[in-house]
């Protein structure tokens, strides 16, 4: 199976958005992740619909939407009509989550769950046969720029075999502190989509900087 890269556009330049979008168009990247956190569930604020519908814009790859917020049930309506490809909630952030899964689908997107760092695979065990993605966070939600947590490897691993136990067919994403130092290792390990933020806008080549994860995950498909 093909491994995808999403750079995250909040490692962008919100100045240049239409720029960065393209740049992300332009690159052998898979999907564009967009990170969108309400101050509350954690403690940054990022962009929200305004700035989503613009990226619609000027995007023609899948948009892979992460809500870090609180309640996400109450916007699954917007971001389909927005034009999300992917859904993806905190399991943390949820209190009736096979509920709002579907909810998702039947909205016509793709359901994903994330999971906090310190969140056991066992939040999801219930529901593996009702997600499209799995989002292993491998930083504390917030902020880009943060350094991987390496305990996320083995974490990894164990959702890969409860994967292949379950005969489930979701996606392993994994987001944080993801670059060229980690991601063979990670695609090892089991993960099929990579998140990248400050390792994609933060290179002086950002085209390269993909082709480089690309060619990293191929290598050790
Ligand atoms: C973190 C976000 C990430 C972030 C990744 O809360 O969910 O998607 O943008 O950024 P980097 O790759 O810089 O860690
Ligand atoms: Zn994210």
């Amino acid at each position: 199976m093909a491994h995808l890269i999403a750079p995250s556009l909040l490692a962008a330049d919100f100045a240049h958005l239409g720029r960065d979008v393209k740049v992300v168009e332009d690159s052998q990247a898979d999907w564009h992740h967009i990170d969108v956190m309400d101050g509350m569930f954690v403690p940054n604020i990022s962009f929200g619909m305004p700035v989503i519908k613009a990226i619609g814009r000027h995007a023609q790859k899948p948009l892979d939407v992460h809500l870090m917020i609180e309640a996400p049930d109450r916007y699954i309506s917007d971001f389909a009509a927005l034009g999300a490809s992917i859904l993806t909630v905190h399991a943390e952030a949820c209190v009736h989550l096979h509920r709002t899964l579907h909810a998702i689908r039947e909205a016509g997107m793709r359901p994903g769950v994330a999971l906090n760092p310190h969140t056991p695979l066992a939040a999801i065990e219930e529901v593996m046969s009702d997600l499209d993605l799995v989002c292993l966070m491998s930083v504390n939600p917030g902020f880009g720029g943060q350094k991987f947590i390496p305990t996320t490897f083995e974490k990894v691993r164990k959702l890969n075999a409860m994967r292949r136990a379950a005969n489930a067919d979701f996606l392993i994403e994994i987001d944080g502190g993801v670059g060229a130092g980690n991601a063979a290792q990670l695609v090892e390990a089991g993960a099929d989509v990579l998140v990248a933020g400050s390792s994609v806008f933060g290179a002086p080549d950002p085209l390269e900087a993909v082709a480089k994860l690309k060619s990293l995950t191929a290598l050790s498909a």
